[in-house]
């Protein structure tokens, strides 16, 4: 005979419920890009939080070609915060940056109370090359921390406040196409964060070739040379005042309005006083060097021969140019680029950008 079916079970009780244990740890992995300042960030008025002494404006780079993929995990089992960088581990309690952007998303985040975090980040990109390896870095690291703690942003921009106090220019990472960093005015720094001016859709044909000139790491980093200059350079100041706010409303035009000679020339004249405000630091800084002034002076002969612009460069703390050019004018860029710099034997001179370049590139041989 069939027999009845059983009880449903009773519902546990409160007690049990209370018991349920929490979850034991949780992984998350997120890819940063890196981005290119074409009116530069130089200059701090707070040095703890990375307030910056005027505005700036970056190009984020196609995640693909130079990015940094971060995974963070938390667990109970850990002993300790860490870190590892391109598989090398780093000592976390000895860099406050990184001790700053823990702390910064600790304290919006009643998650993971007591718990520690363990952090592997991977450049694809050679981190010595300064192609800007730390704006990715510290975009990553506040992107992936502030997902694994469910910061909500009380305010559009607020992550890009965090990963600022890691290193300044990462705050424009947190948003992609054309991005602004807007300077503030506060003393906490709340409102100095990243603005996305435009997504990259907005301006596709826009595209960069980045020539490594040099892949040995800067004698005075970013954060101590901009400091001197601070200290030292009358036309730092100067800039600061009279020349960015003006500056940046041009930019912000040119790339609205896709006019691509206002905005290269905008972004070459602001490379170009960057470089001036190093030499006019006492003592003086050389980031640029002859071969760097060779493709200043190359570009200008393109543009002239070409009777437009069609080719910008913009230099950051390094001797590595970043050469803007648009779809249209990539090829041609490249060939007279190839041809006037050869790539030294065994390195590499090909495209990493999009692959209708790419194809273009092969069909030119
Ligand atoms: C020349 O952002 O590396 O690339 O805030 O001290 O970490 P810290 O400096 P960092 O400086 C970048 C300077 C620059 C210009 C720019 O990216 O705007």
């Amino acid at each position: 005979p069939l027999r009845s079916p059983p009880p449903p079970l009773p519902p546990p009780p409160p007690s049990s419920r209370r018991h349920t244990p929490r979850a034991l740890m949780a992984q998350l992995t997120v890819a940063s890009p890196t981005n290119i300042a074409v009116i530069k960030y130089w200059g701090k008025r707070d040095t703890a939080l990375n307030l910056p002494i005027n505005s700036s404006v970056s190009l984020t780079i196609n995640q693909a070609d130079l990015r940094t993929v971060t995974t963070v995990t938390v667990s109970k089992d850990f002993e300790k915060d860490r870190l590892w960088l391109n598989g090398e581990e780093e000592d976390v309690s000895a860099s406050k940056r990184v001790q700053k952007v823990f702390a910064m998303v600790r304290g919006r985040s009643r998650q993971w109370e007591g718990m520690k975090v363990h952090v592997v980040s991977v450049n694809n990109f050679p981190t010595a090359a300064g192609l800007a390896s730390s704006a990715a870095g510290y975009a990553a690291l506040a992107f992936a921390l502030g997902k694994l703690y469910a910061v909500e942003e009380s305010y559009p921009g607020e992550l890009s406040t965090i990963a600022r106090v890691g290193s300044g220019s990462a705050c424009r990472s947190l948003a992609g196409g054309f991005v602004a960093w807007d300077m503030g005015s506060r003393e906490d720094g709340a409102d100095s964060c990243a603005r996305q001016v435009a997504p990259a859709e907005h301006w596709p044909e826009l595209q960069v070739l980045i020539l490594v000139v040099s892949d040995k790491k800067k004698a005075v980093s970013s954060t101590a040379g901009m400091q001197t200059a601070v200290e030292t350079s009358p036309l730092l100041a100067h800039r600061a005042a009279h020349v960015v706010p003006a500056r940046m409303l041009a930019m912000e035009a040119a790339y609205l309005k896709k006019d691509f000679a206002a905005f290269a020339q905008l972004a070459m004249q602001d490379s170009n006083q960057f470089h001036a405000t190093c030499l006019d630091t006492f003592p003086p800084i050389f980031y640029l060097n002859d071969v760097s002034r060779a493709v200043i002076q190359f570009v200008h002969a393109f543009n002239s021969a070409c009777g437009e612009t069609r080719m910008g460069y913009t230099f950051d703390a390094g001797p590595n140019a970043v050469l803007l050019v648009q779809q249209q004018h990539a090829v041609q860029a490249l060939a007279a680029v190839l041809t006037h710099f050869p790539a030294e034997p065994g390195s590499e001179a090909s495209y990493v950008n999009r692959p209708a370049m790419q194809q273009e590139a092969m069909a030119l041989g």
